[in-house]
C-alpha cells in the first residue's frame, strides 16, 4: 500500500498554539492556559486534530519558554498544573490530542540541575562558590552540563551560538566554561551522562502518565557533541555546526529515548532536526522518530554566502525540488514527513511564500491548499488560519526575539549597520516576533486578544483580519482551512497517495498528483500573480473528474479571469485551463 503503514498521527493536522500570544484570559497581556480552554470549541470547529503547545514549563523566558527552569510546573503567567489538567481534559473531550515541547538539549541556568551542577564544582574545590543545602549530599552534578577548565580569556573552541556570540560563558564563581550553543541563559546539558539521560527519561515518563499524546522535540539532533570539542570552520555562520549537529553518539541516544519512553505509549513525536537531510531523517526514523521538521524550504531566501544578512530571491522550481525530493527520499523510502511553511521561529507564511498585499486570501488559501494536500503531516501555525501577515516593525523596541535582536546587536557591534534603517527590511521579513504577535480574535481593540497590554504588539491589520470577520465570510481563508481539513478526513488518498510531481520546471504552478488504488488527487496550485495555463501532462489517465475544492470556488478561471485571453468555454475538467493569481485547484480523478 502506498504511504506506508496506517497512522493516527500521518492523519492528523497539528494546529501549534504559541501560549503567551494566543489568547489572554486575565488581563495581565499574556496569553494563559485559561485562554486556551476558552477556545478550545474554536479549535474544534476548525477541525485540527492535535495541539502542539509550546513550552509553557516554569521558565525565566530569556528565550520566550525554551528555557526551562523547572520540567514539572507550569509558569505562573500561563496558570496552574490544574488549568493545564482542565485543558488536556477539553481537548480530550473532543478528540483533540495533545503533544508538548521537549526541550532537553539545555535547561535553563536556574533550573535546578544547573545550580546543583555550580555547587558541586565548588564542594569540590573547582571555584569558590558555597555549596548550597541538598537533598542528596552525595549526588554529583558536576558531569550534567559542559563544563571545560581554561583560561577566562579563552573559550575552549570557537563554537558560537545560534543567537550570536560565543558559546561559552566563563562562570566566575566556578572558574571554568560551560557550553551553551543557545543563549548564555541556556546551558547544554551533558548527554553523555547517564545520570542526565535518567532524569529526561523520568521527566518524559512523567509527561506521559499525565496523559500526553507525544512530543515535538526542540533542535533534537543536537544532543551528541564530540568529546574533544573540536573548532568549527569559521567562516561558518553558526561555526562548529558540523561537528554538533548530527554528532558522534546522536542515533544511539535516539534510540534509547524513544525506547524507554514513547514507545511504551501510542503517541506520535516530530523531532526539530537543524541542518537534517533526508539521509538523517531516514536515520532517526529508524531510531523511532516519526517525523522531523527540517529547514530546506525555509533556508531558500537566505542568501548563500551572507546568510541572515541578505534576502535572496528564490524561485518555485527550488521550491518544488525541495520537496519532492524529501517525498522521493524519505516517504517513498517508508518514512515520513512534516508538512510546515511557518512556526514560532518563522515569519507568517503569507507574507513569505504568498502575497500579503493584493493577493493575501488567494495566496494564503494556496498555502494552505499546498500544506494540506501534500503527502505528511500537516502543522498549521496559530493565526496562519486567518491568512495573519508579518509585522510593519518601525524601531528595535518593538523586537522581543533574541535572535533578531542578537544578531541586529552583532551587526551594529561590527559597523555592519548603523541604524534600524538599514536592517528594516531583514527584521520585517526575518524576525521570529512577526509569527508571535497576537491571535486577531476581533477587530476591536488589541484585536480582542487581551484586556490588557499586549507583550507584543497586535498587528495593525487586526481591523481588516481578524478571525470574526472571517469566520462571518464563508470566502474566507478559515471556511477554506475548515474544508481543506476536512477533505483529509474523507479521503484517505490524500493522507496516503503516492506523490508525483507534474511539471517541475514550470515556475508558477506547483502541479502534483496523489495517487492511491485506483483514485488520483490533482493538485494545481499557481504560486503567483500571473495567469498561467495548466496543461495536464501525457500520462494522468482518468475517465472522471471532480472538482473537490478550489481557491475560487467552482467557477472556472476563463469564466471571471480579468485576463484578455479568449475565454474558453472549457468545463471544470483538468485537462487545461487559465489560472487567476494564486489559484489552486484540487480535483479527484477516477
Ligand atoms: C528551537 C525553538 C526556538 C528556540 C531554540 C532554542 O529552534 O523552536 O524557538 O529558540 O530551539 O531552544
Amino acid at each position: 500500500m502506498s504511504g506506508g503503514e496506517r497512522a493516527w498521527w500521518k492523519e492528523a493536522v497539528v494546529y501549534q498554539i504559541y501560549p503567551q500570544s494566543f489568547n489572554d484570559s486575565d488581563g495581565d497581556g499574556i496569553g494563559d492556559i485559561p485562554g486556551i480552554v476558552e477556545k478550545a470549541d474554536y479549535l474544534d470547529d476548525l477541525g485540527v486534530d492535535v495541539v502542539w503547545l509550546n513550552p509553557v514549563y516554569d521558565s525565566p523566558h530569556a528565550d520566550n519558554g525554551y528555557d526551562i527552569r523547572d520540567y514539572r510546573a507550569i509558569l505562573d503567567e500561563f496558570g496552574t498544573m490544574a488549568d493545564w489538567e482542565r485543558l488536556i481534559e477539553e481537548l480530550h473531550d473532543r478528540d483533540i490530542r495533545l503533544i508538548m515541547d521537549l526541550v532537553v538539549n539545555h535547561t535553563s541556568d536556574e533550573h535546578d540541575w544547573f545550580l546543583r551542577s555550580r555547587e558541586d564544582h565548588a564542594r569540590a574545590g573547582d571555584g569558590d562558590l558555597e555549596s548550597g543545602d541538598r537533598d542528596d549530599p552525595d549526588a554529583d552534578y558536576r558531569d550534567w552540563y559542559v563544563w571545560r577548565d581554561g583560561d577566562p580569556d579563552d573559550p575552549p573552541n570557537n563554537w558560537t551560538g545560534a543567537f550570536g556570540g560565543s558559546a561559552w560563558t566563563y562562570d566566575e564563581d566556578v572558574g571554568k566554561w560551560y557550553l551553551h550553543l543557545f543563549l548564555e541563559k541556556q546551558p547544554d546539558l551533558n548527554w553523555k551522562n547517564p545520570e542526565v539521560r535518567e532524569a529526561v527519561y523520568d521527566m518524559m515518563e512523567w509527561w506521559l502518565e499525565e496523559g500526553i499524546d507525544g512530543f515535538r522535540m526542540d533542535v533534537i539532533n543536537l544532543l551528541s557533541k564530540p568529546q574533544s570539542l573540536p573548532d568549527g570552520d569559521p567562516d561558518d555562520e553558526w561555526v562548529g555546526h558540523e561537528h554538533f549537529i548530527d554528532g558522534p553518539r546522536i542515533d544511539e541516544y535516539l534510540t534509547e529515548l524513544t525506547e524507554r519512553t514513547l514507545d511504551n505509549y501510542d503517541t506520535m513525536n516530530v523531532g526539530e532536526c537543524v541542518g537534517a537531510t533526508p539521509e538523517h531523517a531516514r536515520r532517526y526514523i529508524d531510531g523511532g522518530l516519526d517525523m522531523i521538521f527540517h529547514f530546506e524550504h525555509v533556508r531558500l531566501d537566505w542568501d548563500e554566502e551572507d546568510g541572515w544578512w541578505r534576502l535572496r530571491d528564490w524561485d518555485l522550481t527550488e521550491f518544488k525540488e525541495v520537496f519532492t525530493r524529501w517525498d522521493r527520499e524519505v516517504a517513498d523510502e517508508g518514512g515520513w514527513n512534516a508538512t510546515y511553511l511557518g512556526n514560532h521561529d518563522q515569519p507568517r507564511i503569507v507574507s513569505r511564500f504568498g502575497d500579503d498585499d493584493q493577493h493575501r486570501v488567494a495566496s494564503a488559501k494556496t498555502l494552505a491548499t499546498f500544506l494540506l494536500t501534500m503527502r505528511g503531516t500537516p502543522y498549521i501555525m496559530q493565526g496562519d488560519e486567518i491568512g495573519m501577515t508579518n509585522y510593519p516593525f518601525e524601531s528595535m523596541s518593538e523586537v522581543i526575539d533574541p535572535q533578531t535582536a542578537g544578531r541586529v546587536r552583532e551587526g551594529m557591534a561590527a559597523g555592519r549597520i548603523d541604524s534600524f534603517d538599514d536592517v528594516r527590511h531583514l527584521v520585517r521579513a526575518r524576525s521570529r516576533d512577526n509569527a508571535r504577535t497576537p491571535v486577531q480574535w476581533t477587530d476591536g481593540e488589541h484585536a480582542g486578544f487581551t484586556e490588557g497590554d499586549p507583550w507584543l504588539p497586535v498587528n495593525p491589520d487586526h481591523a481588516s483580519v481578524n478571525v470574526a470577520d472571517a469566520r462571518a465570510d464563508e470566502d474566507s481563508v478559515w471556511h477554506y482551512y475548515r474544508d481543506l481539513i476536512a477533505l483529509r478526513d474523507d479521503h484517505a488518498v490524500i493522507v496516503y497517495g503516492d506523490y508525483d510531481l507534474l511539471l517541475p520546471d514550470h515556475r508558477e504552478i506547483y502541479a502534483y498528483t496523489r495517487t492511491l488504488d485506483d483514485e488520483t488527487l490533482l493538485v494545481v496550485c499557481n504560486f503567483d500573480d500571473g495567469t498561467p495555463t495548466f496543461e495536464l501532462p501525457d500520462g494522468v489517465a482518468f475517465e472522471e473528474s471532480e472538482l473537490l475544492i478550489g481557491t475560487h470556488g467552482g467557477e472556472v478561471a476563463a469564466a471571471a479571469t480579468a485576463t484578455d485571453r479568449e475565454p474558453t468555454d472549457a468545463p471544470a475538467a483538468p485537462e487545461r485551463f487559465d489560472l487567476r493569481p494564486w489559484e489552486s485547484r484540487v480535483y479527484l480523478l477516477s
